[in-house]
């Protein structure tokens, strides 16, 4: 038998800090409003003629690649998540694959959204566990400020995300079924079409003519919309839910968790499902602060800057969960 457990993790952050108080003569909105609503005080914003979705990625990847001393042979499947890609088509895995060098491998492209993390994770299991694949690499990045409208139609969604890349090296381990607190314990991932469009970005997409005219974009059409509280509420059920169930399907209760990183999507849902499943605060990872929601990247970003702090130590429990557009989410259970 096999078991996914995790080798290295890498990240790249875009040189460019964005302040609260940055934004505010962009658009009607305050250092206080977005503080007191989301937690967040700062995020990155890329240069795209350098830090592109995929070149982010392949950034956070090499890092990966080095800490886990694997050569450009040594993946034999690259797993890309993203919601802000390079290009419509092909999907930024292989822009990545092409930056790295990697061989004539798999690439396969995720699109989950703020979930992309968690979904990744449950198709690397699936590889390792089958004995599909050995060694997989798993890229998260996004260049989301290129989709952002700094003003004040656009705010309440463009003050909260922030750009970012995290990668992780997974490698097949022998598993005999005495131990199972070793590696990716468990994951695991649900969605409900039925909210795809209260945080959607409709275009560019073939319902309409991809070509965009003037009237699309002056309407705003070309621009993420999202039905903040209604997403909010969903968040806070649907974390909790699946949050439950991988106590139930692992039988490790959230109390022998070491930590907790949820995907930061506001602090205040993250408290708020803490509290619901009496998580202390001292087991929290948030990095919301100073990155801002960073999608897909949010998760394996916390994992890699509290392993690099000395945060987490090797043996520990991490719970994951997330939550995001689709509505997707999941939860995963690993021990480092
Ligand atoms: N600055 C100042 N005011 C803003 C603002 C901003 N950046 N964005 C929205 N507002 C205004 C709204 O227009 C509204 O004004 P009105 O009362 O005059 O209509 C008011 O603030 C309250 O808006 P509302 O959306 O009800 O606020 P909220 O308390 O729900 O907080 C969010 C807004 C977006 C922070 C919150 O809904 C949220 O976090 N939702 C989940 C978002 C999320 O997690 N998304 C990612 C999922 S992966």
């Amino acid at each position: 038998m096999w078991r996914a457990k995790l080798k290295s993790t890498g990240a790249y952050l875009p040189q460019r800090e964005v302040l609260n108080r940055d934004l505010e003569p962009l658009m009607e909105t305050s250092d206080a409003w977005i503080q007191e609503r989301s937690g967040i005080q700062s995020r990155r914003f890329s240069d795209l003629s350098n830090e592109t979705c995929s070149k982010m990625g392949a950034f956070a990847a090499r890092e990966a690649l080095e800490r886990a001393a694997w050569s450009a042979t040594d993946p034999d499947l690259l797993i890309f998540s993203t919601l802000s890609p390079d290009y419509y088509f092909p999907g930024a895995g292989v822009l990545a694959q092409r930056e790295l060098g990697l061989a004539n491998i798999p690439c396969l492209d995720i699109r989950a959204q703020c979930s992309g993390f968690i979904y990744g994770l449950s198709v690397a299991q699936a590889y390792i566990e089958s004995g599909r694949a050995n060694r997989i690499l798993l890229i998260c990045s996004e260049a989301q400020s290129a989709l952002m409208e700094l003003s004040t139609r656009g705010r309440n969604v463009s003050v909260l995300f922030g750009d970012a890349a995290a990668a992780i090296c997974l490698e097949a381990s022998p598993f005999d079924g005495s131990n199972s607190r070793f590696g990716l314990i468990d994951s695991l991932v649900h969605a409900d079409g039925r909210f795809a469009e209260e945080l959607v970005q409709q275009n560019p997409g073939t319902r309409q003519s991809p070509i965009a005219s003037a009237d699309m974009i002056g309407r705003g059409e070309m621009l993420p919309y999202m039905n903040g509280p209604a997403v909010f509420k969903h968040a806070t059920v649907r974390f909790r839910e699946a949050l439950t169930e991988l106590i139930g399907r692992t039988g490790i209760s959230a109390e022998q968790w070491d930590w907790f990183i949820p995907h930061q999507a506001n602090q205040r849902i993250s408290l708020h499902v803490a509290s619901e499943l009496s998580i202390p605060e001292g087991k929290l990872i948030s990095n919301i602060q100073n990155r801002g929601n960073t999608t897909s990247a949010s998760i394996p970003l916390a994992l890699h800057e509290s392993i690099c702090s000395g945060q987490i130590q090797p043996g520990d429990l991490i719970a994951m969960a997330a939550f995001g557009s689709g509505f997707t989410w999941g939860a995963a259970l690993l021990q480092y």
